[in-house]
């Protein structure tokens, strides 16, 4: 690999598990900065151009990511599957090419299927931010998962992380794993049989809900239906008795446990519509915590 495919590679974001605690570290240190920043806008990348290509749909991470590039003065190209030439059957490939040809210094990219944004990586010579694949990874949301814990905790080492819910179909699940477990936080999941991920066992154990209700914080995850194969999920109503964050359940946490969910939210299935937005979610503060998030991953995948 030449220097300059190496530096584009270490100003990528493919997955937190490529990262070291140093630069996760770093990331949040810088996300700390940017979160403090009174003024909306600070146009220090404003000679940049990127693009935000999503491949499969994204409220959170999509505005987000558009919000932090144009906090930081991004000239930015939206690019969304359904309106381009995606639908003629245009490639990925192609497609990240063709924006890459025109001059974007940086792709967002989102995907449906995992593992085909490694490939992509190495075919570019344009730093790309993972939004998201398949159910590998979402590194930023990771990030603004380990921030929001840091900012209530102080630090992530010793905490107890239960991830409870869809864990097989979960990228969230996956990239929280890895970066919680390089800062020392104890993952523990907690899951019915069909939706628990074999390949992780070696790295998390699981536990009842019981137990898993007792960490300092609870993850639930989004049951993913759109990944489903037919019939994992029998009874919406089954799951909740069994799996949900009820109101009873969330009355019983210690009241320094903090409640978490990645969202979209399916209410009343995973977590109890009341419980959403309880003194003790962080659900909203994740979704701002994004911002300043993204916007340290695009800083750090511009400078040069
Ligand atoms: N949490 C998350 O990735 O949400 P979106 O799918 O809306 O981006």
């Amino acid at each position: 690999m030449t220097m300059t495919a190496t530096k584009v590679k270490s100003r990528s974001l493919l997955g937190i598990k490529e990262l070291d605690p140093s630069e996760i570290v770093d990331i949040l240190n810088r996300t700390a900065y940017w979160e403090s920043q009174k003024d909306k806008l600070t146009p220090v990348l404003n000679s940049h151009f990127v693009a935000n290509m999503f491949f499969e749909n994204s409220t959170r991470t999509r505005f987000s990511f558009e919000m932090a590039e144009k906090r930081l003065g991004v000239q930015v190209l939206n690019f969304s599957a359904a309106a381009s030439s995606v639908e003629k059957g245009e490639s990925i490939y192609d497609t990240v090419r063709t924006l890459e040809s025109m001059g974007i210094d940086a792709g967002v990219v989102r995907l449906k299927p995992a593992g085909v944004l490694q490939q992509l990586a190495e075919k570019v010579q344009i730093p790309l931010i993972n939004a998201g694949d398949g159910n590998n990874e979402h590194p930023t949301q990771a990030l603004l998962d380990m921030y929001t814990m840091r900012k209530t905790f102080g630090e992530l080492k010793g905490l107890t992380v239960s991830i409870i819910g869809d864990i097989m179909h979960s990228r969230v699940a996956r990239s929280n794993l890895w970066g919680l477990s390089k800062m020392g936080a104890n993952v523990q999941f907690c899951a019915p049989d069909n939706m628990k991920a074999p390949e992780l066992e070696a790295h998390a154990s699981y536990v009842s809900m019981e137990e898993a209700l007792k960490a300092d914080v609870v993850m639930m995850l989004r049951v993913q239906l759109e990944r489903h194969a037919t019939g994992i999920l029998k009874s919406a109503e089954e799951y909740r008795k069994q799996f949900g964050l009820t109101e009873e359940r969330a009355a019983g946490l210690s009241k320094n446990t903090i409640i978490m969910h990645p969202a979209p939210v399916n209410r009343n299935v995973e977590i109890d519509d009341a419980v959403v937005e309880s003194s003790q979610s962080r659900i909203f503060p994740q979704m701002s915590n994004g911002v300043p998030v993204r916007m340290a991953v695009m800083e750090r995948a511009l400078s040069h």
